[in-house]
This record gives structure tokens, sequence and C-alpha cells, in this order.
């Protein structure tokens, strides 16, 4: 059954995702928030549950999404009595904070982006097998190939990292369901990802090699590549119908 609830149902070390969808963002063009605009036809958090159900390192799963949006995430979500809908908040951080607060039980949380659509199955099984070796926060992420500036409020360049120590980070962002916990009641200063909340705690993260299908699809020009994606047979990953 596939109803919104906050259910909780205990079992020893959990692998809980959490699927932050309530965002309004609506950068992809039209109306439609970007986690239901459709990629091969299928809406991208759906596409993103799969991914996580597929990886099969994965007990349960939690798809946060607006209040008006409840009722068709149950309706395009896999019919699954591992799947949860609940009412994300006004940022994703509340949103990612409605997830953990629905998932007492959990042992390790992998937070994934339902932008992040085509992210293999095989990547989200390489950090929740991180997690288990005993690592308490794992992400993924690519080296970098432009090189990254960072500017001042006039757009005057005040550093240049150096590249090689870069990396573009994805997601799922894996993390010892208690370490996360506290990097969101402890939260104050801003982060843009879960990890950075981590960090902020003082504790290590650690980084894997991500991968190139775990891109972000935000702007006209990442949709139009996943579709590409999906359409060439050599290169796309397996999608349920
Ligand atoms: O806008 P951005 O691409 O950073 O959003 C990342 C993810 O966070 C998206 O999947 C979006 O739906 C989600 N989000 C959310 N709640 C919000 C804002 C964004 O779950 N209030």
């Amino acid at each position: 059954m596939n109803t919104p609830d906050n259910g909780v149902r205990p079992s020893d070390g959990s692998v809980v995702a959490l699927v932050p969808a309530a965002g309004r963002g609506v950068r992809l063009g039209g109306s439609i928030p970007k986690a239901f605009v459709t990629v091969g036809g299928t809406p991208m958090v759906r596409l993103a549950v799969e991914g996580l159900i597929a990886s099969g390192a994965v007990d349960r799963i939690i798809v946060m999404v607006s209040t008006e949006l409840v009722d068709s995430a149950v309706a395009l979500l896999p019919p699954s009595d591992s799947v949860h809908v609940v009412v994300g908040g006004a940022e994703r951080i509340d949103s990612v904070r409605a997830g953990i607060a629905a998932a007492p039980d959990a042992a390790y949380f992998l937070v994934h982006d339902a932008a992040r659509a085509l992210t293999p199955p095989a990547l989200i099984a390489r950090v929740a097998a991180e997690l288990r070796t005993g690592h308490r926060a794992v992400i993924p992420g690519l080296p970098v190939t432009d090189t990254i500036k960072s500017v001042d409020a006039a757009g005057a360049v005040t550093g240049t990292p150096h590249r090689a120590q870069l990396r573009a980070i994805q997601t799922p962002q894996g993390f010892a369901a208690d370490l996360l916990r506290s990097a969101y009641a402890a939260e104050g200063i801003p982060a843009t990802d879960d990890a950075g909340l981590v960090e902020k705690l003082g504790i290590e993260v650690r980084t894997i090699p991500g991968d190139p299908l775990a891109f972000k699809i935000t702007t006209p020009l990442d949709l139009l590549l996943a579709n590409a994606v999906l359409d060439g047979a050599s290169v796309g990953r397996a999608v349920t119908p």
C-alpha cells in the first residue's frame, strides 16, 4: 500500500532513504514542480524512487512533497509498503527534517534528491555499503572539469582553489542516523547540502567516486540530456516502465 503517513516500522540497522521533492522550483520551465517533471515519460520523483528500490540497499523510502501534491505523489509512486509520502517544508532543510522525524527507527539515512533521477542503483548501493563498513558520513563526488573561482559581490575574483582538490558533490548522501539527527538539531548557519551540516559538527565526511549519470536535472539543457540518456539504450540504465 502506498499511502501518506508517518508510519514507523522497527527494523534493525534499517537504511531509510529520504527523498526531498517538496520544492516549488520551476527552473525547468512550465508550472510543474521539478520533481514532478517527466523524463522519458516518467516523473523524476518516481525514477528516483525506482532507483533506490533497484539498489537493493534501502529498507524504506520517505518522499517529502508539498501538501497539495501528496495525493499526486501517492498515485504516481510505485505501490509498495516500503514507500511513504510525508509533507515537506518551506525550505529543503525543512523537508529533510520532516523526513528525519518520520523515521525514528532508522539506523542509516540516505538523502537523495528527486532531481538526480537517473542515479545508477549501483552508486546508491555503494554509498550504503560504505556506511555499513563504519563510515558515518559518505557522499559521492566527481572531479570538476571547469576551473572554479570564488568571486565577491561585484564579480571580482577572490580566489582560485586548486582544481585537483575539488569535487562536485552528488546524492545520495549517506549518514549514520544519529549523526544526521545531531546535525539537524545543531543547524544554524545555512548549508547547501546535508553533509555541510555534518561538517559543521567537526565530523569527517568521506567522499567516494560519483557517477556522471547522477547529475542534477535543473535546467532545460539538463532535461534534454536526461531524455537523451533514456533514449540511448547503450548509455541509459534500466528503468521500470
Ligand atoms: O532547488 P534544488 O534543486 O536545490 O532542490 C533540491 C531538492 O530539494 C529537490 O528535489 C526539491 O524538490 C527539494 N526541496 C524540498 N523542499 C523544499 C525545497 C526543495 O524537498 N522546500
